[in-house]
């Protein structure tokens, strides 16, 4: 099991799954879902190999490295991630 945490509060997540509703539940606000809005954007302090690499979208937003993410698009490969909001 992997986990994302923001705060001190931590959430597990199944290895190889988005962590769109982790964060939902650590409350990252999201909006598209689809990598366009930026909403979700997330700076992450610990752990970014355990994410997918950065995809498609998110380069077409502007993010070129692993510590700033949107969550919309990140899956977690295993291991704990920490988070904290990009805004
Ligand atoms: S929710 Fe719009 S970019 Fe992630």
């Amino acid at each position: 099991m992997a986990s994302i945490s923001l705060g001190g509060k931590k959430v597990e997540v199944k290895d190889g799954s988005s962590i769109i509703s982790a964060c939902e539940e650590l409350g990252i606000p999201f909006s598209c879902k689809d990598g366009v809005c930026g909403t979700c954007l997330i700076k992450v302090i610990k752990g970014e190999d355990n994410l997918s690499e950065p995809n498609d979208k998110e380069e077409a937003f502007g993010l070129s490295g692993k510590k700033e993410r949107l969550a919309c698009q990140c899956k977690i490969k295993k291991g704990e991630v920490e988070i904290e909001s990009g805004y």
